[in-house]
C-alpha cells in the first residue's frame, strides 16, 4: 500500500531534486488578481494552474521558472454526481510547471519516469500505458513533437511505438493516440493561457485481455484511467475567441491525487484509498444503517466544508457561501438519513487529523475548533428548519402535477413510472413556499424530488423570485415612500437587517426607541433611534446577538398590503414618513409569532437566512438623546 501522503511526498522530492521550487497550496478562493487577467472568473480554484494564471501569461514569479506543488482544488459541476465510483468536489492536483524554461520532452520525459520509477516514483508498469497527444485541428498544428517523444520513450522499455490512425483504434501495439481539441487541447474556462496536451491512460484491468477497439470505449468502462496530463502553454485565448502566442512557452501538469492513489494500489475507487478510508470509517461507526452512497456523499462533502471554511468560506445564500452550505446541508441530510448518531464535527476532526500535517490551515492552533465550530452552528440552523419544512414538502405531495410528456429525471433512483402513470411535477409555489418559509435551498427540493422520480418547475420557483423581488421594487419605486432608492442585492439585505435592528434594539432598551432615521449604501447600514444614553457594550451585544439569532432561524419575511388605519394596529411607523390610505407592511417571523411588523415600501429579502452574520461596528451620539449605530453584513 503506497499512502496518498507517500505520493504527494514523492512527487514533491522527484521534482524538487529536478531543479523545481516546492510552493505551497494556494486558497480555493481565487485571488483578485486572477480575477482581474480572467474573463472567466471562477469561484474555487479549480485546477493547479489557476492560481499560476499570471505567471503562465508572463509575469516573472517569485519562485523561478521550475515550481511543483500539491494544490487544493474544488469543482461543483458534477456535485450530484458524487457518491458514485468517481466523481469528487475536493481534490488535491499534483503538478509541475516551466515557465518559460523546459517544454516537452523534459515534461514529458520526467512524467513517465515518475509514474513507473521503483525507487523515485510510483513503480507502474510501463506495459499497461497508453497516451493521447493532440493531433492537430481548428488551425493549430499536430503535436508531432510529442509523439516523437513517447515513440523514443516506449522504444526504450521496448514497447511498440506504433501511433493510431485517425479510427482512434487502440491495441496492445498502438499505444499513442492523437486525439481532437475535445480531448487533447485544455484551458481553464472561455479565455487565458491554453494550448495541446499529452495524457497518460493505465490499464487498471490487464486480467480483461488484450487491448483492441475505439480508445475512447476502454475510457468508458474505466479500464483506461487517465492519470496524468501534460499541457504544453503556448496561447493566450481572446475573449474575442483568438489564440495569441504566449511570451514563453510554459508547461502545466496535472496528476489528481486520490484517483492515483486508486490507480497505484490497484483498487476500483478512490473511496478504497487512505484518502477516504478512515473517514468511511468514522462515519460508519457512528451510523445505524448501511449506505454506500450516503457514506460517500458525507465524506466527500465535509472534505470539501472543512477545506473551504479553512479558506475563509462561510455558509450564506450567495456565491461561495451558499455551495459551502448547500454542501453542508446535504450532508446534514445524508448523515439523517443513515442515522448518525455523532454531529459532522466528528467527522471533521478526522479529516483535520488526516490533513492537518500537509494543510496547518485546517488545524493549526484554534482553527481546527473554529471550523467545526461553524459547521456545528449550520447543523443547527439547518435542523430547526428542516423538521418542519420536511413536514410542510410532505403535506405539499397533493399539490403535485401529472406531467405526461416529462422524461424521468436523469438519474433517479425510479425506474419507469407505473405505467400509464404520469412523472410528477412540484410547482414552483410549493418549492418557493419551501424556499422562503423554511430555507431550503431549490436543491434540497429538487433533490428530494429526485429520490421519489419526480421533477420541479424551476421556471415557475424564478418566476416567482422575480415577483416577490418586483412588487417590493414596484412598491419602492410608486406608491410609498420610505422604500429604498438603491435596490442592489446587497442595499435589500441591509433593508431587512434595518427592521431586525431596530426591533432588537426594542427588546433590549425598551419600547422608547423610535426610529429617527435611516441611511443604507451597498457596503452598510446607519440607523438613528432615540435613547438617552450611549448603549453600554454588554447592551450592544445582545443586540448584536439577538439579530444573529434571528437570521439563524431562517424567519420568513412577508408583505401584505392594507388600509392604513388597520395597518397602524398592528405594525410600527418609520420615523416622519408620510402614507396614503393603503399601505404595505412588512413582517419578519412566523404567523401568529412575528418579532417585526414595519410599515414599508421594500424591497426586502424573502427569508431572513440570507442575510449572513451581522456586526455592529459603531454606537456613537448624534444629538441630545439621538444615538446612531452603524453595522455591516459579512458573508
Ligand atoms: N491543467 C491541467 C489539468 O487540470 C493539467 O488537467
Amino acid at each position: 500500500m503506497m499512502t496518498s501522503e507517500e505520493i504527494r511526498q514523492k512527487f514533491l522530492k522527484f521534482f524538487e531534486k529536478r531543479g523545481h521550487t516546492v510552493i505551497p497550496s494556494a486558497s480555493l478562493v481565487p485571488s483578485e488578481e486572477i480575477g482581474a487577467v480572467t474573463s472567466s472568473q471562477t469561484l474555487f480554484t479549480t485546477a493547479g494552474m489557476q492560481p499560476l494564471i499570471p505567471y503562465l501569461l508572463g509575469k516573472p514569479h517569485p519562485a523561478g521558472t521550475r515550481l511543483v506543488d500539491a494544490q487544493k482544488c474544488v469543482r461543483t459541476g458534477d456535485i450530484d454526481d458524487v457518491g458514485d465510483n468517481r466523481h469528487l468536489t475536493f481534490f488535491e492536483m499534483l503538478g509541475n510547471w516551466s515557465l518559460g524554461d523546459y517544454f516537452k520532452r523534459e515534461a514529458i520525459s520526467w512524467s513517465f519516469e515518475f509514474l513507473t520509477s521503483k525507487n523515485e516514483g510510483l513503480g507502474l508498469d510501463p506495459q499497461r500505458f497508453y497516451v493521447t497527444v493532440f493531433k492537430g485541428e481548428q488551425g493549430i498544428p499536430r503535436d508531432n513533437e510529442s509523439i516523437k517523444i513517447w515513440q523514443e520513450i516506449f522504444a526504450q522499455h521496448g514497447l511498440s511505438n506504433e501511433v493510431a490512425a485517425d479510427d482512434e483504434i487502440v491495441r496492445n501495439n498502438v499505444r499513442i493516440i492523437p486525439l481532437g481539441v475535445n480531448d487533447n487541447f485544455w484551458i481553464a474556462g472561455a479565455t487565458g493561457p491554453c494550448g495541446g496536451d499529452t495524457e497518460m491512460f493505465y490499464d487498471t484491468r490487464p486480467g480483461d485481455g488484450n487491448i483492441e477497439g475505439k480508445f475512447s470505449d476502454f475510457v468508458d468502462s474505466f479500464r483506461l484511467i487517465e492519470v496524468w496530463n501534460d499541457v504544453f502553454m503556448e496561447f493566450n485565448k481572446t475573449v474575442d475567441g483568438h489564440y495569441e502566442k504566449l511570451s514563453a512557452k510554459n508547461v502545466d501538469t496535472g496528476m489528481g491525487l486520490e484517483r492515483t492513489t486508486a490507480v497505484v494500489n490497484g483498487v476500483s475507487t478512490v473511496f478504497e484509498t487512505d484518502c477516504f478510508v478512515p473517514i468511511l470509517d468514522g462515519i460508519r461507526t457512528h451510523a445505524t444503517i448501511a449506505n454506500e452512497k450516503s457514506e460517500r456523499i458525507i465524506a466527500d462533502h465535509m472534505r470539501a466544508a472543512v477545506f473551504m471554511i479553512a479558506d475563509g468560506i462561510t455558509p450564506s445564500n450567495t456565491d461561495r457561501g451558499y455551495i459551502l452550505r448547500r454542501i453542508l446541508r446535504r450532508a446534514i441530510r445524508h448523515a439523517d438519513s443513515i442515522s448518525m448518531t455523532r454531529d459532522l464535527g466528528t467527522i471533521a476532526e478526522i479529516i483535520q487529523k488526516k490533513y492537518g500535517a500537509a494543510y496547518p490551515e485546517i488545524m493549526g492552533n484554534d482553527r481546527g475548533a473554529s471550523i467545526r465550530k461553524i459547521i456545528h452552528e449550520e447543523e443547527q440552523k439547518f435542523r430547526t428548519t428542516l423538521k418542519e419544512g420536511m413536514k410542510e414538502y410532505e403535506k405539499r405531495k397533493k399539490d403535485w402535477v401529472g406531467v405526461p410528456n416529462e422524461p424521468l429525471p436523469a438519474d433517479s433512483n425510479k425506474t419507469l413510472p407505473i405505467s400509464g402513470r404520469a412523472v410528477q411535477k412540484i410547482l414552483g409555489k410549493t418549492i418557493f413556499d419551501l424556499f422562503q418559509t423554511y430555507g431550503f435551498p431549490i436543491e434540497l427540493t429538487e433533490e428530494l424530488a429526485k429520490e421519489e422520480g419526480a421533477v420541479i418547475d424551476r421556471e415557475g420557483f424564478d418566476q416567482l423570485v422575480r415577483e416577490h423581488q418586483n412588487l417590493s421594487r414596484t412598491g419602492a419605486d410608486k406608491k410609498f415612500k420610505g422604500g429604498l432608492g438603491d435596490t442592489s442585492e446587497m442595499s435589500i439585505k441591509y433593508h431587512t437587517a434595518t427592521h431586525l435592528l431596530n426591533a432588537a434594539l426594542q427588546q433590549v432598551l425598551g419600547p422608547h426607541v423610535g426610529q429617527k432615521g435611516s441611511n443604507i449604501t451597498p457596503e452598510r447600514l446607519r440607523f438613528d433611534f432615540s435613547n438617552p444614553e450611549k448603549l453600554s457594550d454588554a447592551q450592544k451585544k445582545k443586540v448584536e446577538n439577538l439579530v444573529n439569532e434571528w437570521i439563524a432561524a431562517a424567519l420568513p419575511v412577508t408583505v401584505a398590503e392594507m388600509p392604513k388605519a388597520e395597518a397602524e394596529k398592528i405594525a410600527i411607523h418609520a420615523f416622519n414618513e408620510k402614507y396614503g390610505d393603503t399601505v404595505r407592511v412588512y413582517s419578519i417571523g412566523h404567523t401568529g409569532n412575528y418579532i417585526s411588523r414595519e410599515f414599508c415600501g421594500g424591497p426586502h429579502v424573502a427569508n431572513t437566512s440570507q442575510l449572513g452574520h451581522f456586526t455592529i461596528l459603531k454606537e456613537e451620539a448624534v444629538s441630545a438623546g439621538i444615538r446612531r449605530i452603524k453595522a455591516v453584513l459579512t458573508a
